[in-house]
This record gives structure tokens, C-alpha cells and sequence, in this order.
């Protein structure tokens, strides 16, 4: 689902900078292409997506702010503008910004520290990538190790197992060869978050970012609860159309 918003949103900022050269005053029009374009695309083929919110902003002023589609696919609760969305890996820029403010303060270590140094008990497949490897190449996904996502999926490795089973992970490529896209390397990262920062992860990140930026409605899915209303649940798309994702899985 979080690849599909992405995607909308490409399409819909494409879209915006091409009406708006061809014609720079019909602003109001264009919110209005955009809503009909979200509904098509919501309505793609059998509703692949199944939900997203929009907010056009122009020079300081919300012109359009809406909800689409379903907060429960199965119970058909409609989202609304109270419906809180998965960010997926947008949260990905939460975790490097949180580590370039606390990098920033500290006179130790940067992007550029080897990560062994900050946490000693790392230990990944390989021993050249575990001694070598540095902040920087856990962020920019080249350590070469794929993606064993199933891990998690059906694994069920968590946050606070994965530590040290990483080491079983073989690598796909040499590292620093090849771009590869790697979520537990965004894991060690928090871990590394809480090694420079002194605390939890979840804490650091509502001190340092939510709080300053004054994100109030922003919450953490350790904080979600798993009956809640407030939240668009979580869907994959198969042939017989959206199935919902266990929460559980992505704490
Ligand atoms: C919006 O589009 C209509 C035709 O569909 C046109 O008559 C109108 O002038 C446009 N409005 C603006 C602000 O460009
Ligand atoms: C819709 O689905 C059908 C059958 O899967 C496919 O043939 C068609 O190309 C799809 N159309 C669009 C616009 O994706
Ligand atoms: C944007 O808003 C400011 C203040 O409200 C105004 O001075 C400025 O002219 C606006 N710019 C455009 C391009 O509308
Ligand atoms: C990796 O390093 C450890 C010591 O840190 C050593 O015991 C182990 O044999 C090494 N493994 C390989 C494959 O070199
Ligand atoms: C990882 O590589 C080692 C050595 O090549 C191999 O013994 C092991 O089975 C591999 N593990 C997985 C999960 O593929
Ligand atoms: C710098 O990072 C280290 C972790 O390696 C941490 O122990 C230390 O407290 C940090 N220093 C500051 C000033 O944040």
C-alpha cells in the first residue's frame, strides 16, 4: 500500500508541475483533476488501493485535503481526516535524520564511524563487512546483503531479536558493490540511535523529531493498538484482492 501513495503522489506532483505549465491560473481546476485522479486510481482495476489521504498545500494555504477509500477494506469504515496512514519506509528518513542530530552533537563519531566501534557485539555474516562497515553504508544500502525480509514476515524475527541472528544473513553481493536494498540494516541503525542518544529508539525519535516539529498526531506503531479505529490497516495485494497485514508483524 505504501508504494502505491508513493506512486499517486509522483503522479500527482507530475502532474501538477505539467497543468501548471500549461496553464499557471486554473489552480482551482487542477485540485479538481486531482480529486477525480485519486478516485480512478482508487478504483484501478478492483480497488489495489485501498486508501490514501491527499493534502495539496499552495504558498502556505491547504486547497484540498481529503480522505479516500476504506480506513477497514473489510468492514468498509471509510478513512477520514482523522485516519492515521502507515508511513512504510518514508520512516526510513525519521531514523537518518535522527542520526544526523545526534551524530551531530557528538564528538566521536560520524556518518562516516565504523559501526563496530559504536556497537561492539555487531556481528554480520561476513567479518571484513562486520569490522568495516559504517554508518553511512548501513543508510545508503551498500552492504550487500539482500533483503531477507521473510525473516520477519514469516521468520518472525523482531526488533529485539534480530540483533543477533543477523549474523546468519549471507550477503548477495561484495560490499559497497551494488546498491541493495537492506530494512535490517535500518534496524542496526536504530540500534545505533540508541548507543549514541542513551535511549530507546521510539523515545529519541519523539524527543528529537516529533516533539520539535510538533507532530502531535504522529504516533509510533509500538503505540498503535491492534483494535484500534484511528488507523488505516495495513494490506498487500493478491489476485482475490486486498489481504490485511498482522501489525504485530512490523513492531
Ligand atoms: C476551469 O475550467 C473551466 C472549463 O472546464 C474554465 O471555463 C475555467 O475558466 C477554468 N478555471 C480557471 C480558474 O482556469
Ligand atoms: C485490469 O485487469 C485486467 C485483468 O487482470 C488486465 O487485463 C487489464 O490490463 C487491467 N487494466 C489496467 C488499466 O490495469
Ligand atoms: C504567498 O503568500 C504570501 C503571504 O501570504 C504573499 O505575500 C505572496 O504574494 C504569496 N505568493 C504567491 C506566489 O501567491
Ligand atoms: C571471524 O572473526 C572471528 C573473530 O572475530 C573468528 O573467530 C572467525 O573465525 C572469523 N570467521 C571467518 C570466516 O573468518
Ligand atoms: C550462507 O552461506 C554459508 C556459506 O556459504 C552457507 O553454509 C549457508 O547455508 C548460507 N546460509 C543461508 C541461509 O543461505
Ligand atoms: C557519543 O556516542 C557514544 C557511543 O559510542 C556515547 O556513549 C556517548 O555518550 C556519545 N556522546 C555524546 C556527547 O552524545
Amino acid at each position: 500500500m505504501g508504494y502505491w501513495c508513493f506512486y499517486l503522489l509522483y503522479l500527482v506532483l507530475v502532474h501538477q508541475s505539467i497543468c501548471q505549465t500549461t496553464d499557471p491560473t486554473s489552480f482551482e481546476n487542477l485540485t479538481k483533476t486531482i480529486d477525480k485522479y485519486a478516485k480512478e486510481v482508487l478504483a484501478c482495476n478492483g480497488s489495489e488501493v485501498v486508501s490514501l489521504a491527499l493534502t495539496v498545500v499552495k504558498n502556505g494555504t491547504t486547497v484540498l485535503a481529503k480522505s479516500y477509500g476504506y480506513a477497514d477494506y473489510v468492514k468498509k469504515i471509510k478513512a477520514t481526516d482523522e485516519t492515521k496512514f502507515c508511513i512504510a519506509s518514508c520512516s526510513k528518513a525519521f531514523t537518518t535524520t535522527l542520526l544526523a542530530k545526534l551524530l551531530d552533537r557528538n564528538k566521536s563519531h560520524t556518518f562516516d564511524s565504523k559501526v563496530k566501534d559504536i556497537l561492539p557485539d555487531l556481528l554480520l555474516g561476513d567479518n571484513y563487512t562486520t569490522y568495516h562497515v559504517t554508518i553511512r553504508d548501513l543508510v545508503s544500502h551498500r552492504t550487500g546483503m539482500s533483503r531477507h525480509d521473510f525473516a520477519w514476515v514469516l521468520g518472525g524475527l523482531t526488533r529485539d531479536t534480530f540483533f543477533r541472528h543477523i549474523q546468519y544473513m549471507n550477503a548477495t553481493y561484495g560490499f559497497r558493490d551494488q546498491v541493495i536494498y537492506n530494512n535490517w540494516m535500518y534496524g542496526i541503525a536504530s540500534r545505533v540511535a540508541e548507543a549514541l542518544g542513551g535511549k530507546p529508539f521510539q523515545v529519541l525519535l519523539q524527543e528529537e523529531i516529533l516533539d520539535p516539529l510538533d507532530m502531535k498526531r504522529t504516533t509510533q506503531i509500538y503505540d498503535l493498538k491492534p483494535e484500534g479505529k484511528d488507523y488505516a490497516k495495513f494490506y498487500y495485494v493478491t489476485d482475490e484482492g486486498p489481504k490485511e497485514v498482522d501489525v504485530q508483524l512490523y513492531r
